[in-house]
């Protein structure tokens, strides 16, 4: 059975790929990645706070629970993946490179174009195969429009391009009022793939407390429709690679986003959930559904359900809404 995918116009021997998260700041962990089957590892991002003001980022994100602040620290600030400076980054990129034979993304995580963004250089320089960019921003400033966020996304994107020759993944989250215009704008910038979608945090209020309450849930299987939505329109639409991210628990969510045309589908709650070696049960469950189906190859699958491809392509818009409220009956 062949299971080899091309992404970022990388070879990987398969479209398993463990997500940025904290797990796979450690090597050890990379490594039985690597044996369970992952096709490619994504590493914890580096975020722009860090580079801008090593000093003063680095002690901001050892303040457990710290909320008030940069949309960034809300990811694991205890975690000591996101406790390295700079210099650190770049060699768990090198050890990490050096550690496994399949492609170790790196990720940058910022908002603004500042000369943070030269630092994807050092990052291509000390070994990485591709560049993950994850551009969290909200826009919390009333008077920003859309018009300025999406340009915003171009131009981060541009500059980090500038900067390397290695490929570069965008990834985005769904806020925006046209995804598929800001996906193909990215696209004809120069993206070589996206990756939908980044999970932006969203603060809780303890009540006991009547504090901000800072907490990053894992997600579920439900959360995969947005991105299955979006990769399902996006499919055959435009050159980058598409990957897909949020909500992957089995084998079942795998397969649903290769049907929708994902290139790559990218797993980071399930792993924190059930350990690294869930990455093998995963990809024993895609070989199992292909050779029940007989299909030798991912072609025979990825984008079979794209809108592309389905035999009823309103199937992804309001006209198939309507028809499921007007069938729906209240139990
Ligand atoms: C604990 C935790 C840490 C994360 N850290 C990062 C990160 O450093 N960089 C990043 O781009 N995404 C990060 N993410 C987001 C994941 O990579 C992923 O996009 C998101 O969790 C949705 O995928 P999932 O449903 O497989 O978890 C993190 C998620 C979790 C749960």
């Amino acid at each position: 059975m062949d299971l080899t995918t091309r992404y970022l116009g990388l070879a990987l021997k398969n479209p398993l790929v463990a997500g940025a998260g904290p797990l796979n700041g450690e090597l050890d962990n990379l490594r039985r990645l690597e044996d369970a089957g992952a096709g490619a590892v994504v590493l914890p991002s580096i975020f722009e706070e860090q580079i801008e003001n090593e000093q003063e980022a680095v002690e901001r994100l050892s303040v457990t629970g710290t909320d008030s602040y940069a949309e960034a620290l809300t990811y694991f600030p205890a975690s000591a993946s996101y406790r390295i400076g700079p210099e650190r980054y770049l060699k768990v990129i090198d050890r990490a490179a050096k550690a496994v034979a399949i492609p170790v993304v790196a990720s940058l995580n910022g908002m603004s174009e500042h000369g943070w963004v030269n630092y994807a250089r050092h990052i291509q320089e000390a070994g990485a195969s591709a560049l993950e960019l994850n551009i969290y921003f909200i826009p919390a400033d009333l008077r920003l429009t859309g018009r300025e966020v999406e340009q915003r996304y171009l131009d981060i994107m541009t500059a980090v391009k500038k900067a390397v020759t290695i490929p570069v993944a965008v990834k985005l989250g769904p806020y925006f009022s046209s995804v598929g215009h800001t996906a193909t704008e990215l696209d004809r910038a120069g993206a070589d793939g996206l990756v939908l979608f980044n999970r932006f945090y969203q603060p809780d209020i303890d009540l006991s407390r009547l504090m901000m309450a800072p907490n990053l849930e894992l997600s579920s299987p439900h959360e995969i429709r947005l991105p299955l939505l979006w990769i399902g329109l996006l499919s055959g639409r435009i050159k980058a690679s598409l990957a897909a991210s949020s909500g992957v628990e089995s084998a079942d969510e795998v397969v649903k986003y290769l049907l929708a045309g994902a290139d790559v589908v990218m797993t980071t709650s399930s792993l924190l959930r059930h350990g690294v070696e869930h990455m093998g049960v995963l990809l024993d469950g895609l070989r199992a559904w292909l050779a029940a189906r007989d299909l030798e190859t991912l072609d025979q699958l990825r984008g079979r359900m794209s809108q592309r491809n389905v035999v009823d392509p309103t199937a992804f818009e309001r006209a198939n809404y309507i028809k499921i409220l007007q069938g729906y009956k209240a139990s």
